[in-house]
């Protein structure tokens, strides 16, 4: 590896000691930025430059960045010299955030708590295996759960899972909104679970058919498996209630996932609710009570920012404000992008919003499959390039590049909102035929490649 034109020290460092391929990717794709303060919506780099963040560490800064209300609980924490991270008596602040939980979800007043949405995920699979006493998990495809070989395991996508294969056994992958599928495996298997999304972020913001969500919980309930929604993402405000299983009358989940926004991009805390009976099942007896759990799961530094967080969400009514923005949003993409040739769907629900880039115009068979691979592989990293240097920080979705997810703070403002409506506009209204996008995509992307981007960084 080569650095061309002196890059910034951070970049150096971290290809010379944490991810050489990251430092790679990013000058290459055109993120050659290094960042260096945040607060509020907005985040600089280096050179002084400023940035709206809707990205927002993939909706963790829920409350944007540097929150003072947040800062002030951790530091009253912080002065009250309480033992951060205890073993030997009740965990008070952890005990406080349960409670907290409880009075919010009811029907799962026991929690489990962790770091990160990953390890919450993994406390919800061994749970159901506990718990019921069985091993098949059914998940749906196209989900993101995380990086454990557990979370691996019932999640697609080869490219994520070939290099650490095998993974566990017994694990069914069905179509996301296919309750024919998912009732097959249920007749062919015994299922301890089934471990879903309610709206796939990752997946590029797929939201489920009407009814999925409450048949697949019958199911679950006839055949005597958990229902687990994993709400890392959608979780707390960002939907436009404080959890989206809310939005459909009578979702009743048996464990409930939370990670990101729990810690508002301030400490990592992550939690799985659950019910009391599962709790019980699978940890209440003397010998087994100790069987899961981590050294820092219950900290009192983050279950304090954890039990500022969920507060404030009340107290600022933010998810009626996630739902009346992402109106807004959605509203004004769709408005501006209308009849776009490279547009197909904008979607999503309060700030969770996927602009859904490729051919629905395209005329010829050759415009279909030209369009098709660059929107696979690169439209959507091209749009958030574009994005950023107009001054907006957004990202593809992990799993489908061709959609561009949106999830700022559950705070942004109406006229930030505007200004990134104006210059997806823009930035889209330069292209109205497909020749000079491609043209255009394929120049930035070689000479990236070829410089090492703003980094110049070249394998
Ligand atoms: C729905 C969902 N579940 C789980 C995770 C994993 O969370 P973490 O990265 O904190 O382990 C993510 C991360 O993006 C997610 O979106």
């Amino acid at each position: 590896m080569t650095f061309r034109q002196g890059p910034p020290e951070a970049a150096q460092k971290h290809a010379a000691h944490i991810n050489p391929a990251f430092i790679r990717v990013l000058g290459m794709l055109g993120y050659g930025r290094v960042f260096t303060r945040a607060a509020g919506h907005e985040l600089w780099d280096e050179t002084g430059a400023r940035y709206v963040d809707f990205l927002a560490g993939f909706g963790t800064n829920c409350l944007g960045h540097s929150p003072a209300a947040l800062i002030e609980a951790l530091q009253a924490a912080l002065a009250e010299q309480l033992p951060n991270v205890l073993h030997t008596g009740p965990q008070s602040a952890a005990a406080e955030l349960g409670a907290a939980f409880a009075e919010r979800v009811p029907s799962l007043p026991l929690a489990m708590l962790s770091l990160s949405g990953g390890e919450a995920v993994e406390s919800a699979l061994k749970l159901a295996r506990a718990a019921t006493g069985r091993h098949g998990l059914v998940y749906a495809a196209g989900g993101f759960h995380g990086t454990g070989f557990g979370n691996l395991s019932v999640m697609g996508h080869a490219r994520w899972r070939r290099p650490f294969a095998p993974l566990l056994p017994e694990c069914h992958a069905v179509p996301y909104g296919d309750i024919d599928a998912l009732a097959g495996v249920f007749r062919k298997h015994k299922i301890a679970a089934f471990l879903v999304e309610p709206i796939q972020a990752e997946a590029g913001v797929a939201v489920p058919p009407d009814g999925y969500l409450l048949a697949a919980q019958t199911l679950c309930k006839k055949h005597g498996a958990l229902f687990i929604l994993d709400e890392v993402q959608t979780g707390l405000g960002r939907t436009g209630k404080l959890f989206a299983f809310q939005h459909t009358p009578g979702l009743d989940p048996d464990a409930l996932v939370l990670g990101k926004a729990l810690g508002a991009g301030l400490l990592p805390v992550s939690a799985t609710l659950t019910r009391r009976e599962l709790q019980e099942a699978a940890y209440g007896a003397l010998w087994k009570f100790d069987l899961h759990g981590s050294t820092y799961a219950g900290y009192a530094l983050g279950c304090r920012v954890a039990l500022a967080v969920l507060r404030i969400l009340d107290e600022k009514r933010l998810p009626e404000r996630a739902a009346t923005a992402g109106e807004r949003l959605r509203d004004g993409l769709r408005k501006k992008l209308a009849g776009h040739p490279l547009v197909k769907e904008i979607r999503g629900r309060g700030l969770l919003v996927g602009i859904s880039l490729g051919a629905s115009e395209a005329r010829s068979l050759l415009g279909k499959v030209v369009v098709g691979a660059l929107s696979k592989q690169v439209f959507g990293q091209w749009l958030a390039v574009r994005l950023l240097e107009r001054g907006f920080i957004s990202q593809p979705a992990s799993q489908e590049w061709n959609v561009l997810k949106l999830t700022p703070p559950l705070t942004i403002e109406d006229a930030q909102i505007d200004a990134l409506v104006g210059a997806v506009g823009d930035i889209l209204g330069e292209y109205r035929t497909l020749p000079p996008l491609v043209a255009d995509v394929s120049k930035r992307f070689a000479h990236q490649v070829w410089t090492g981007g703003a980094f110049g960084v070249t394998p």
